[in-house]
């Protein structure tokens, strides 16, 4: 597999923000093969739109380097930047002047593309997002969901080798959101590009991405699979009352099954709190209680959240 990004020890410590600087990424390191999509997926603050601005060479890293199909991004801006586009949180990075499709010849022309080249795709970026309506308004005009896809098509139109996305549906209103995770599924599908994809909700990571890369305090915590990362995410807490109170005997067969299971009583009750694997290992906790003759009289069930997810991974609960 070719190798089209690569991050090696990426350290971004802003100066300060209260008096005291911020490590806001340290020592991140990744990379991303040809027409692979990668989501970065963090709480608030973990980094994210750090390590993008770094890539796309918006800030200055403090240390570490950033290839972009063998050419590193800091000593060679200008032959970098022509690799990567990338659309920014908040920071709709299009020319509220100029209409949709001005917007879209404009993004083109500065990669250096012949207008009349592209205007097949330029068409197309305008039927896909739905702005054929909207053609003659200025940008300025449009809703927050239309800028945002416009911003997504402009960054498309470049046909860079690389695609950044820093939480491109943040903020969205649902239908918009969902035509934009549609659009992004489809294209990671085609596997004609290369993305690199921020965001703190999981379930748009999930949903685009085949690898995700978890970061928190600036840290690569995880960097798997997104199937083998929905494994721990199916870990949910339970917690089982119980009548009356277990025998020793049980209690030990319980707890050399799940050790971090735990116990508690009052007088005619028993309580079982415990992380279980949803499915398999709930079973397997109510077929020993069955063997034992136990009665379950309710099964209490909390979803995990994303919070509790990092934190249990970050504390090394998860690995
Ligand atoms: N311009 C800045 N100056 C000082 N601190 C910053 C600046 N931008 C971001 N930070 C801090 O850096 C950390 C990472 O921020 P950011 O990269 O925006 O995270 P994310 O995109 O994951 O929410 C946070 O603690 C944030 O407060
Ligand atoms: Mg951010």
């Amino acid at each position: 597999m070719e190798t089209v990004l690569r991050v090696k020890d990426l350290t971004k410590r802003y100066p300060r923000r209260r008096d005291k600087p911020v490590m806001a990424v340290d020592h991140v390191s990744f990379s991303v093969d040809k027409n692979e999509v990668v989501g970065l997926l963090g709480p608030n603050g973990a980094g994210k739109t750090t390590t993008i601005k770094c890539i796309a060479g918006l800030i200055k890293a403090t240390s570490g380097e950033i290839w972009l199909n063998g050419v590193e991004a800091q000593r060679q801006p200008k032959k970098a930047m022509e690799r990567v586009a990338a659309l920014l949180e908040g920071n709709r990075n299009i020319y509220w002047r100029l209409t949709p499709r001005e917007n879209l010849e404009f993004f083109a022309g500065i990669q250096g593309h012949q207008v009349r080249k592209v205007k097949a795709y330029i068409d197309e970026l305008i039927e896909l997002f739905d702005l054929k309506d909207k053609e003659k308004t200025s940008a300025r005009m449009l809703s927050r969901g239309m800028q945002q896809k416009l911003a997504l098509a402009c960054a498309l139109i470049r046909q860079t080798e690389i695609l950044l996305l820093d939480e491109p549906t943040l903020g969205l209103d649902v239908e918009t959101s969902y035509e934009l995770r549609n659009v992004l599924k489809e294209m990671a599908a085609r596997g004609e590009r290369t993305i690199l994809l921020s965001s703190h909700d999981m379930h748009v990571v999930q949903d685009i991405c085949e690898r995700v890369i978890v970061i928190n305090n600036g840290r690569v915590v995880v960097d798997d699979r997104v199937a083998n990362l929905m494994k721990l995410f199916q870990v949910s807490a339970y917690r089982f009352e119980l009548e009356g109170h277990l025998v020793k005997e049980l209690e030990m067969k319980l707890k050399e099954r799940f050790p971090l299971l735990a116990l508690s009583s009052t007088d005619h009750r028993t309580y079982i709190d415990a992380d279980l694997v949803e499915g398999s290992e709930l079973y397997e906790v109510l077929d020993i209680l069955k063997a034992g003759n136990i009665q379950v009289k309710s099964i209490g069930h909390k979803e995990p959240n994303l919070e509790e997810i990092f934190l249990a991974i970050v504390k090394g609960e998860l690995k």
